[in-house]
């Protein structure tokens, strides 16, 4: 018996085995919270109503305390799921020690050091139950389209994306590396399969600390014999909405749990307007408007109202000090205040946070230099423009891997693809049409300095029925981040890896 099934049982009795969220005591009453990992139910001890050991037991129910609980449910539309439980038994599995996560606000770190624990936490429940729909839906996507699922190896004898990041191990006396990309098996493996996909972990030793950056994710590779990039943004498009239309769908409680405003979201469904790099370059550097908004002006308005915000909340928290410093308020009102000036604290954190970096933002845009590739803060300042996802196609071709098919028509270019998210997320997707010619590959791969042994084989894909193909990389955190709204990547994987970070 799970919580999330409880409207089925109205009026009968159910045993339920879970964990005491929250507990508050009144008069001959306990309230228990119980969670269970399907859902969170009130339950209500009544001192009248149960033996006297188990209201004895109930009220000493510490946070996290494992119990089995049997008694009615009962309809009530105040409560989260529509019912609670009128308690007719109490079994305790385990009085908890004093738990160490408190309603209190806590640090990110400590939570992180805790985070086997945090996991518990309602907010980080949602997140991870739209992650595993993501992940789901993803599958489900690809099944139907008539791809088949394919694993590449984790240990690897080359560099997929280049040899600045790669983790290296020791393979029974000789170097391996952690796969940062299952591409080059994929597009193997899409030669005898046609349509293939890829899921699994990926490594990039990224040593420095962004929002963005994880030393350990989840890639999905599709790999299409036969596509050209304009394909490949065709099925991106239609993937990606696939996968946003069934969180919408099946997800609706875990996005409300976690506050997500789901306009973007729905907006996203329509059309990605793709882009050249030319064309996203010039928005950039605000050469080129985009509906009538130009990206500098507006980060300048945006910095204005920034700072008219911090002036105004500042001015409030000090009001509001002022006001619990006067002898005679009630605890209850100071009580109050004393939130409401936290929340106004963090607010201004956040205000600060953006007033340090829209200039940096501002100064990055007027200063791109055509012919680099993107950075997070050019990611960020053209994507507060679009209420969708963009597509940027056609990149100068040094910035980009070796494996790129040119443009046939402007060589110059490399027909890789990224998916920029809105709402300054950034880059979520990575892809492209790949080069089919040996020659050329080779010529690349000397001119990145790869070993080419490592990659004999992979050139043997061009030597045996070469075929135009496409595919590209979804980093599964990434979208994670995006589709929940989170500040850092780290809350969209149970276990982080991260630089710095490898326990728990
Ligand atoms: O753009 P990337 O490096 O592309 C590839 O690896 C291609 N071989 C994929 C392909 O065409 N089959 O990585 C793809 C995606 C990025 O767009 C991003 O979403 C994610 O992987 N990603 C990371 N996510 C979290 N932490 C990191 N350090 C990431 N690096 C890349
Ligand atoms: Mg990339």
């Amino acid at each position: 018996m799970y919580i999330k099934d409880l409207s089925g049982f109205e009026g009968q009795e159910v045993t339920l085995k879970g964990w005491v969220a929250n507990r508050r005591d009144s008069k001959g009453l306990v309230f228990i919270n119980l969670r269970d990992g399907s859902g969170v139910c009130q339950c209500i001890a009544d001192a009248t109503k149960i033996s006297e050991n188990d209201f004895e037991c109930a009220g000493k129910l510490g946070l996290e305390s494992a119990v089995e609980i049997t008694g009615t449910v009962v309809k009530d539309e105040r409560q989260i799921g529509g019912f609670e439980v009128h308690v007719s038994k109490l079994n305790v599995y385990q009085y908890a020690e004093e738990y160490p996560i408190a309603k209190k606000e806590h640090g990110i770190e400590f939570l992180m050091d805790k985070r086997h624990l945090w996991l518990r936490s309602q907010r980080q429940w949602a997140i991870l139950r739209i992650r595993n729909t993501i992940i789901y839906s993803i599958h489900q996507f690809f099944q139907k389209e008539g791809f088949v699922q394919m694993d590449a190896p984790v240990f690897t004898g080359n560099a997929c994306e280049g040899t600045t990041n790669l983790f290296e191990t020791d393979f029974y006396g000789d170097p391996a590396y952690l796969s940062q990309s299952g591409q080059l098996y994929g597009e193997a493996m899409a030669m005898a399969f046609g349509k293939i996909y890829t899921f699994g972990p990926t490594f990039r030793a990224e040593k420095s600390k962004t929002r963005r950056h994880l030393s350990e994710f989840w890639m999905i590779e599709p790999e299409m014999a036969f596509f050209d990039i304009h394909q490949n943004m065709d099925l991106i498009e239609s993937f990606l909405q696939y996968v946003i239309k069934e969180v919408l769908d099946k997800c609706q409680n875990e996005l409300q749990l976690i506050d997500r405003n789901t306009d973007i979201l729905k907006t996203s469904l329509k059309p990605f307007p793709r882009l050249t790099y030319d064309e996203a370059v010039a928005i950039i550097k605000g050469e080129k408007d985009v509906n009538g908004v130009n990206s500098i002006k507006s980060l300048e308005e945006e910095l204005a109202k920034v700072e008219a915000a911090i002036t105004t909340t500042i001015a409030e928290i000090a009001d509001r000090e002022a006001k619990i410093a006067v002898p005679g308020m009630k605890k209850g009102e100071i009580n109050f205040n004393q939130n409401k000036i936290a929340t106004l604290k963090n607010d201004l954190k956040e205000l600060e946070e953006q007033q340090r970096n829209i200039p940096t933002w501002i100064a990055s845009a007027k200063n791109f230099e055509y012919g680099n590739d993107l950075g997070g803060s050019d990611e960020t300042v053209i994507t507060r423009l679009f209420d969708v996802p963009i597509m940027v196609y056609d990149w100068p071709h040094e910035v980009k891997a070796f494996y790129l098919k040119r443009n046939p028509d402007n060589p110059r270019f490399a027909r890789g693809v990224d998916v920029l998210a809105p709402e300054g997320y950034g880059e979520i997707v990575g892809g492209g049409e790949r080069e089919t010619d040996e020659m050329k590959l080779r010529e690349k791969i000397t001119e990145h300095e790869l070993p080419m042994e490592a990659f004999e084989w992979y050139l043997d894909l061009r030597k045996y029925g070469s075929v135009p193909h496409a595919g590209f990389g979804l980093g599964l955190e990434r979208l994670v981040t995006w589709l929940c709204q989170l500040k850092h990547v780290r809350e969209s994987i149970p276990f982080p890896r991260m630089y710095g970070r490898l326990l728990p």
